[in-house]
């Protein structure tokens, strides 16, 4: 019934050849089912590793690639996924690698993404689904597919994997999907929550029971995660940095507080406990300012993604990080001093 419904579209449809080509290859692709799907998971770090798990468990024929060999390794021990000796014949590539320089993690940087779609448009068959789970900036998408040259389903489902709580916030959580054409959307709601259609705006979550895996070969399969389909995928790109520049902007809100009662000798502790009784209002702590490979990097990927006007209040509080680090090591450098001295 899907599949009808996407030929229809087809034919109304006015569209370059290419376009069509790709529309074409849905057909076959969706009345699979993915009974038979090859997924090959790219880049089994912190997160394609629990990803490469996740959708070994719902019942795939899962591989892995990375260019670190340990994290191969790794992958191959705990979650016993298939090392993949080459790009060829897979009908989902999922991209999970690091989107930061590799000497700084602060940094944006997708030249290893490139990289890799590069591979895949040399290798990958028409009609495949690329899905692109990785941060990336805005505009990505739309050049991945460019890059392969309009013969691959491109989407984006950014992540909100949380380490310190993967019950809850793991693999299988609401998360954003956006499409480069509404085929490529189609196809990869089908292989994420089992239903095609495109309500745009809603939840959609079908087979979307958290501990079932599917893995009678006469059963449909899919992820069972659920998604909130965006019309535009520049809006799925743009979720996912906005969202972690807003929990910057809130740690760099209790960095500026702690450095305010530093001047005007208040106690933060006392502050922040009595401002937190109110009932719409949670400072966070400042703690050792903000770090990780998450959060900074993605405010500066949003800061860089807009063309003309940049967020004031982002450029502050990338400023108000920097202070509150330096004053943190102006207390820390004179206890080293005083060790120093006593050795
Ligand atoms: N870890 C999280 O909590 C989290 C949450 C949401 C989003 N993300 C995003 O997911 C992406 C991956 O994050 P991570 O935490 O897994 O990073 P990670 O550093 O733990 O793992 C990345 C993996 O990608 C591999 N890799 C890098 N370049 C590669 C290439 N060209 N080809 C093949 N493999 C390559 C690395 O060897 C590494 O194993 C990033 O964009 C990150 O922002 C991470």
């Amino acid at each position: 019934m899907q599949s009808t419904w996407i030929k229809g579209q087809i034919f109304s449809d006015t569209i370059t050849n290419s376009i069509l080509a790709i529309k074409e290859s849905s057909i076959i692709t969706a009345s699979n089912n993915f009974r038979n799907s090859r997924v090959l998971i790219i880049g089994l770090g912190q997160l394609g590793l629990p990803i490469a798990k996740y959708v070994k468990e719902r019942g795939f024929d899962v591989y892995g690639y990375d260019i670190e060999r340990k994290a191969i390794e790794r992958a191959e021990k705990i979650a016993s996924i298939k090392r993949a000796d080459s790009f060829s014949d897979f009908d989902i590539y999922i991209i999970c690698v690091s989107t930061h320089k590799p000497n700084d993690i602060f940094t944006p940087q997708i030249d290893g993404l490139l990289y890799i779609v590069e591979e895949i448009s040399r290798k990958a068959k028409n009609g495949a689904i690329v899905s692109i789970e990785s941060t990336i900036p805005r505009g990505t998408s739309k050049k991945v597919f460019e890059m392969l040259n309009h013969r691959l389903h491109v989407v984006h489902v950014p992540h909100r994997w949380y380490a310190l709580e993967e019950m809850e916030h793991g693999v299988n959580q609401l998360r954003v999907i956006g499409g480069v054409h509404d085929c490529c959307l189609r196809v990869a709601l089908q292989f994420y929550t089992g239903d095609g259609n495109n309500n745009s705006g809603s939840e959609i979550n079908i087979n979307g029971n958290n501990n079932s895996s599917n893995n009678n070969d006469n059963e449909i399969r899919n992820l069972g995660i659920p998604l909130h389909p965006v019309s535009d995928i520049e809006i799925a790109e743009i979720t996912k940095i906005a969202e972690n520049a807003h929990r910057y902007l809130q740690i760099a809100f209790a960095e500026d507080l702690y450095l305010y009662c530093k001047t005007n000798n208040l106690s933060f502790s006392e502050l922040r406990e009595a401002i937190n009784t109110k009932w719409n209002v949670n400072i966070l702590e400042p703690r050792d300012g903000i770090g990780g490979h998450c959060l900074p990097k993605d405010t500066r990927m949003f800061l860089q993604s807009s063309k003309s006007i940049k967020s004031k209040i982002l450029t502050a509080a990338l400023e108000v990080d920097q202070d509150y680090r330096r004053h943190r090591q102006s207390r820390v450098e004179p206890e080293i001093l005083c060790n120093d001295m006593v050795k």
